[in-house]
C-alpha cells in the first residue's frame, strides 16, 4: 500500500445560489454546508442540475445570485489560486495522444511545478493509489478499459494533492461491478487523503454506499439533505419514486 498524503479537507459553504440560463433557472436558491473530509453526494435525476452545481464550487460557473465560500472566503479568481481543488470531468478528459504518465503529470509538466524526475515519482505514486499497476504508466488512453481509464482521470485530479475533489459521475458508462469499485475507491482515497469530496451522481447504489450525507436535487432545488438513511426513509414521494427500482431517468 502507498504511504497516505495528507491533505487538509476544505469546508464549503453554498448559500442562496442560483444560476440562470436566458430564461431558464437552472439552480433555483441552493443552500448547504460541507464539512472538512466529508464524503458529500449530491443524487437526482438527470437535468436537475448537478454538474453545473458542481462546476460553481470549482469557479468554472460564476452565480447568477448567491455564492460559494470555500473555507469561510468566497470563491473568486484570487481566493481560488490558495486553494488546491480538483475535479473528475465525467468525459475523464484524457488526451488520448498522450501516454498514462503524461496525461497524469500534464498539469505539473505544463506549469513547470516539477522537475521530470520528481514528476515521474508523484505520478507512479498516484498510479498506486489508484490501484493501477506501473506498467499501465506507458500506455495510451484508447488501450484501457472504461474502468482504468476512470482512475487514469481520478489519479490525475490527485497530482496536485487537492484539499476539495469534486466528481461528476464517476460511474457513468461502466458495468455495474467496475461501478462498485470505482466508488469503494473513491471512499478508500477520502478516507486516506482527509480530502474533502463532492460527488454528483443520479447512481442510487454509488450514493448509498459511500455517502456521509447526501442532498437530492430536483429540478434545481434541494428536496432534502441528510444521512443515508434519512434519505432512504423519506417521506417525500419524488425521493420514494426516484429510490424505486423501476425508476427511469428521464
Ligand atoms: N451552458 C448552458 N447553457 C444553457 N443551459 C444549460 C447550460 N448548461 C446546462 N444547461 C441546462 O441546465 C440544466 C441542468 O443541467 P446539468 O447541470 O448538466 O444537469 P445534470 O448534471 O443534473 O444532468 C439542463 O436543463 C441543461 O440543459
Ligand atoms: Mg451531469
Amino acid at each position: 500500500m502507498p504511504a497516505p498524503t495528507t491533505a487538509s479537507g476544505l469546508a464549503v459553504t453554498v448559500t442562496g445560489l442560483h444560476k440562470r440560463f436566458g430564461a431558464q433557472e437552472v439552480l433555483c436558491g441552493l443552500d448547504l454546508q460541507i464539512g472538512a473530509g466529508e464524503l458529500f453526494v449530491l443524487m437526482g435525476p438527470s437535468g436537475s442540475g448537478k454538474s453545473i452545481f458542481l462546476r460553481h464550487l470549482i469557479g468554472l460557473e460564476t452565480p447568477t445570485s448567491g455564492e460559494v465560500r470555500i473555507d469561510g472566503q468566497p470563491l473568486t479568481d484570487d481566493a481560488r489560486n490558495g486553494f488546491r481543488l480538483a475535479m473528475v470531468f465525467q468525459s475523464g478528459g484524457l488526451l488520448n495522444s498522450l501516454t498514462v504518465a503524461e496525461n497524469v503529470g500534464l498539469y505539473l509538466s505544463e506549469h513547470r511545478l516539477r522537475k521530470p524526475g520528481e514528476i515521474a515519482r508523484l505520478v507512479a505514486d498516484k498510479l498506486a493509489l489508484v490501484q493501477l499497476e506501473p506498467e499501465v504508466a506507458s500506455k495510451y488512453p484508447p488501450e484501457l478499459s472504461g474502468g482504468m481509464r476512470k482512475r487514469v482521470a481520478i489519479a490525475r485530479a490527485l497530482i496536485t494533492e487537492p484539499q476539495l475533489v469534486l466528481y461528476d459521475e464517476p460511474t457513468s458508462e461502466l458495468d455495474p461491478l467496475v461501478a462498485l469499485t470505482i466508488g469503494r475507491e473513491i471512499l478508500d482515497l477520502n478516507q486516506r487523503t482527509g480530502a474533502t469530496s463532492v460527488v454528483v451522481t443520479h447512481d442510487r447504489d454509488l450514493a448509498f454506499g459511500i455517502a456521509d450525507r447526501i442532498a437530492f436535487l430536483s429540478e434545481g432545488r434541494i428536496l432534502a439533505i441528510g444521512t443515508p438513511d434519512q434519505i432512504r426513509t423519506s417521506p417525500i414521494p419524488l425521493i420514494q419514486s426516484f429510490l424505486a427500482a423501476d425508476f427511469k431517468p428521464a
